[in-house]
């Protein structure tokens, strides 16, 4: 592409070209002679079963992995950012220092800005790195504008301002991976190439992620397994299918009735060619034996053999169709809580919540992000101990409890087979076996290292291995994270078998629906039913949607911004006019303070109100038509945004203060 013309290389559309492209690891074939290219301005979804290859032909791009055959090339200039399936190990930087990390030299000159700025210089360890020297490149890289930048990606993908600062060592791995997406996000490459970033990422976040996106400047080439996700951001697919890549225009749902038209059609001309060659066989059959004959016959066969054969389309994807082994039969209450306390340090969760669950319920937790449903599964689960209260367990209760944790478990140096017969349960090898074939396990990919299996395939085993020996209460936490749809469909299909109890927690929607039978809403230490299943709850908090309804922090099901709900709970919230003329300084600075206050209030309640009309501005596709419009909307609901996070912190210190002050002067204050 490169030598058609240097004039026209800084107006080439196209980032990235991929032909004749194949890769196998021994038997196996990932892709044969494929092909695709993307160009600036795209974005596309890759999508293709657990262990198609999709990591790996991120891999190959990256040139991580050499293709055995074919060439990638990617445009000279163009900058690609990638964050990975599986996090990779972090050092002793921050959060803030990984996000803002745009160059190799950035945060090593961003420690020594800042150890200047606060008067107290590094030791200059090299001479000639003069002060004016580090200020400079700093400012050339716009250092200040990175930083705060970076910050306010990483408040929307959920980090709170008090763990900016905090060693990545000591984050989780979802963490680090958020804190990395964020430095992707800040650096802003030409192209991004994402490997199923939302895996990590709680509701409220995925959904900040999404719009975020929306108005990326750059190309995105993202691997996911979430329809919904795809189907907001992408307007192009590219499926792993047969070995190749192929294209489509659309997104996730147009995509699907793309490729079933096509499918559609190849059967059918597929059938017309195979009734063709029938007759022309059935020519040759006839009349080869007859030398009267025979040149026709010839003909006819070389005929046959000349036609261009239509392959007959693959059919969906296997299904993995497994069936759970029935557990025993628990008694009819399952499990309860009472008066349950809890809280992580000072950290309170919990303050006497109830709960009951009976035999052959399926409940979803919905609810915001950190109200504490991941808490509540492990409190169910006995991984965590209340400090006050009771969990008491029905007759023949026994508890599984599965989270990502368990990919986590498994022995990297062991063989699938070896793993999965580590279990407690009784089983023979031959039920292992297959039930491990059910998962896509068949054949020799029994004798694979854990290590070199794809994020889906971990999963899989994982599942596995719960199933094996399956318990009569199933506590699952977020379970469908890294499984491609046809797992995710199957899995459903075997939870609908699954005679016990299932409480879990999903982000995925359309999990939830085909699953739940009850709802359990939990936001601010409060769990509020829902005795129906998620279209009932959707109805009865008159959502405005299935997705952000997860999220929804209020039993209005609206997605609740965060002031409302602090401003009912601080006493200091609404203050009103102190009674008469104030008599000591104390009194008038309570004055000054209450109008302030006061004045916060008015301005939340205004950005509220814009940050509100904007995302159903947002939300409109109409709206995404017009690229100019999109982009300022987007912009503004940004701004907006950090304008409502910084008014809202305001406005807690000094509505703070201000109950401070009261407490001094009693009696002065408001009533
Ligand atoms: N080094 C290796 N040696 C042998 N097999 C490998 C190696 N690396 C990957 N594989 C296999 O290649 C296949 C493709 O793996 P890849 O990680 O690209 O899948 P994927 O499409 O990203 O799947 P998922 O959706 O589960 O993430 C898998 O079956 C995996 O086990
Ligand atoms: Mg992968």
């Amino acid at each position: 592409m490169a030598d058609r013309g240097a004039d026209l290389h800084t107006l080439s559309p196209f980032m990235l070209t991929i032909t004749g492209v194949s890769k196998s690891y021994g038997d196996r074939v990932l892709f044969a002679d494929a092909a695709l290219q993307v160009n600036r301005g795209d974005r596309i979804g890759l999508v293709g079963p657990n262990g198609a290859g999709k990591s790996t032909l991120f891999g190959l791009i990256l040139g991580e992995e050499p293709a055995d055959e074919g060439r990638i090339n990617r445009e000279r200039d163009a900058t690609i950012g990638f964050l990975p399936q599986e996090s990779a190990p972090v050092g002793d930087e921050t959060a803030v220092e990984i996000a803002c990390a745009i160059t190799k030299d950035f945060v090593g000159l961003m420690r020594k800005v800042k150890a200047w700025d606060a008067g107290h210089p590094v030791e200059a360890s090299h001479p000639e790195e003069l002060h004016d020297d580090v200020h400079e490149r700093f400012h050339e890289l716009n250092g200040y504008m990175v930083e705060a930048k970076a910050k306010q990606i990483l408040a929307g993908l959920g980090f709170r301002p008090e763990h900016f600062d905090r060693p990545a060592k000591e984050l989780s791995g979802g963490w680090v991976m958020r804190a990395h997406l964020a430095r992707l996000l800040t650096q802003e490459p030409d192209l991004l190439m994402l490997d199923e970033p939302t895996n990590h990422l709680d509701l409220e976040s995925l959904l900040w992620f999404q719009q975020y996106l929306k108005g990326y400047p750059g190309a995105i080439l993202v691997i996911s397994h979430d329809r919904e996700f795809l189907n907001e951001l992408v307007t192009g697919i590219v499926e792993i299918r047969q070995k190749k890549l192929v294209r489509f225009t659309g997104n996730y749902d147009q995509f699907v009735f793309q490729r079933d038209a096509a499918d559609a059609q190849q059967l059918a001309q597929f059938k017309t060619q195979q009734k063709e060659i029938a007759h022309l066989q059935a020519f040759v059959d006839r009349f080869k034996a007859k030398a009267s004959k025979a040149s026709q016959a010839q003909s006819k066969m070389k005929q046959i053999e000349r036609i261009d054969r239509i392959e007959a389309p693959v059919g969906d994807d296997k299904k993995v169709g497994f069936r759970f082994p029935q557990p025993i039969r628990s008694g009819q209450r399952v499990i309860w809580l009472q008066d349950l306390h809890f809280a992580y340090g000072q950290t309170s969760v919990y303050r006497g919540i109830e709960l009951e669950v009976e035999r052959g319920e399926r409940i979803v937790l919905v609810g915001p992000n950190g109200a504490g449903k991941s808490t509540l599964l492990k409190l169910l689960a006995d991984k965590l101990q209340p400090q006050r209260g009771t969990r008491g367990l029905g007759h023949n209760v026994s508890v599984g409890y599965y989270s990502q944790y368990r990919v986590e478990m498994l022995k990297p140096e062991r063989t699938v087979l070896a793993e999965a017969l580590d279990t407690e349960a009784k089983v023979t090898e031959q039920a292992v076996r297959t039930l491990l074939g059910s998962f896509l396990f068949s054949g020799d990919s029994v004798f694979k290292k854990v290590d070199v299996l794809s994020g889906g395939e971990k999963s899989r085993l994982a599942l596995v291995k719960l199933l094996l020996s399956p318990p009569n209460l199933l506590l699952m936490d977020e379970p469908t994270t890294h499984l491609d749809m046809g797992s995710i469909d199957a899995l459903v299909d075997a939870l609908k078998q699954f005679e016990g109890t299932l409480v879990f927690i999903s982000h995925d929607v359309h999990f939830i629906k085909a699953l739940a039978n009850k709802v359990l809403h939990v936001a601010g230490g409060v769990i509020t039913p829902y005795l129906g299943d998620y279209q009932f709850y959707l109805h009865k908090t008159k959502a405005d949607s299935a997705r952000a309804a997860l999220t929804a922090g209020g039993a209005g099901g609206k997605v609740a911004a965060k002031a409302p709900a602090k401003a009912a709970a601080k006493p200091a919230a609404a203050p009103a006019p102190a009674a008469g003329p104030s008599r000591n300084e104390l009194q008038k600075q309570q004055k000054k303070l209450q109008q302030v206050v006061a004045g916060h209030e008015r301005e939340i309640e205004q950005l509220e109100a814009r940050k509100a009309a904007l995302a159903k501005e947002l939300e409109d596709p109409a709206l995404w038509r017009d690229a100019a419009r999109a982009d300022r909307a987007q912009r503004e609901f940004a701004t907006v945004t950090s304008a409502l996070r910084d008014r809202t912190a305001q406005w807690e210190r000094d509505a703070e203060q201000l109950q401070r002050l009261q407490d001094q002067a009693p009696g002065q204050a408001s009533k």
